[in-house]
């Protein structure tokens, strides 16, 4: 059983300039969840931003935090990403060596642990992690850019995972993320997912409202 669908727009895609407005824009828009993607240079060849934004838009944003960590080792961020107000926080599984014990400090800070795999990475690698985490991320682009072409065959990975939740934990949530848009989204919900993460086809829209609620209905198709 899936969970309701949630809209996440990934401010990589926004305009950093006006950051604020952005997220009240898809905010009022009808958007779930704000995804913030978190490079580090090293981990995805691309540079993002840290907690010190994620503080400042905490402040002003009306939205739960769903942070993305694309870092190499990302446990000496998480604290400050905790007291910078982030509610979910993913880590990667391929950049962490000690996963278990990242996650549960993760959880320990009073955030909602997640772990994100990249498009190679098997559902036999995953697994011994899911009873430890309230949701998985499965990238359906290799992360670092946005606006990359979605790759259909990790469908067959978050089909997996959903049997694993039927058997075990109804309560995970399923998130994808990459390359989202109204063609792509309802294979993606047919197959089990929950959380669409979305920057291209919302804040690369000119109508933010229009563009989530288009996402909606297509998912629902
Ligand atoms: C990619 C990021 C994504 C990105 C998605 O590494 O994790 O969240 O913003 O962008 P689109 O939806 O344009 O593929
Ligand atoms: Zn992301």
């Amino acid at each position: 059983m899936s969970h309701p669908i949630a809209i996440a727009p990934s401010i990589l895609s926004c305009d950093f300039a006006n950051l604020a407005a952005e997220c009240a824009d898809v905010a009022r828009g009808g958007a779930d969840l704000l995804h913030v993607d978190v490079m580090d240079g090293r981990f995805v060849p691309n540079l993002t931003l840290g907690a010190p934004i994620v503080a400042s838009l905490s402040k002003v944003a009306t939205l739960p935090l769903d942070c993305h960590l694309m870092v190499e080792e990302p446990d000496h961020l998480l604290e400050d990403f905790a007291k910078a107000g982030a509610r979910w926080l993913s880590v990667h599984l391929e950049a962490c060596r000690h996963l278990h014990r990242t996650v549960q400090r993760i959880r320990a800070l009073g955030m909602a642990p997640g772990v994100a795999i990249n498009p190679h990475t098997s559902f036999a690698e995953l697994e011994p992690i899911l009873p430890f985490v309230d949701f998985v991320l499965v990238m359906s682009v290799n992360p670092g850019f946005g606006g990359q072409q979605f790759i259909a065959q990790v469908l067959a990975k978050v089909e997996a995972i959903a049997a694993w939740r039927a058997l075990h934990n109804p309560a995970l949530f399923i998130q994808i993320d990459g390359g989202i848009t109204p063609q792509t989204i309802a294979a993606a919900r047919r197959a089990g997912v929950d959380w669409f993460v979305a920057g291209s086809a919302v804040f690369g829209q000119a109508d933010r409202t229009a563009a989530i609620a288009g996402l909606r209905r297509a998912a629902q198709a």
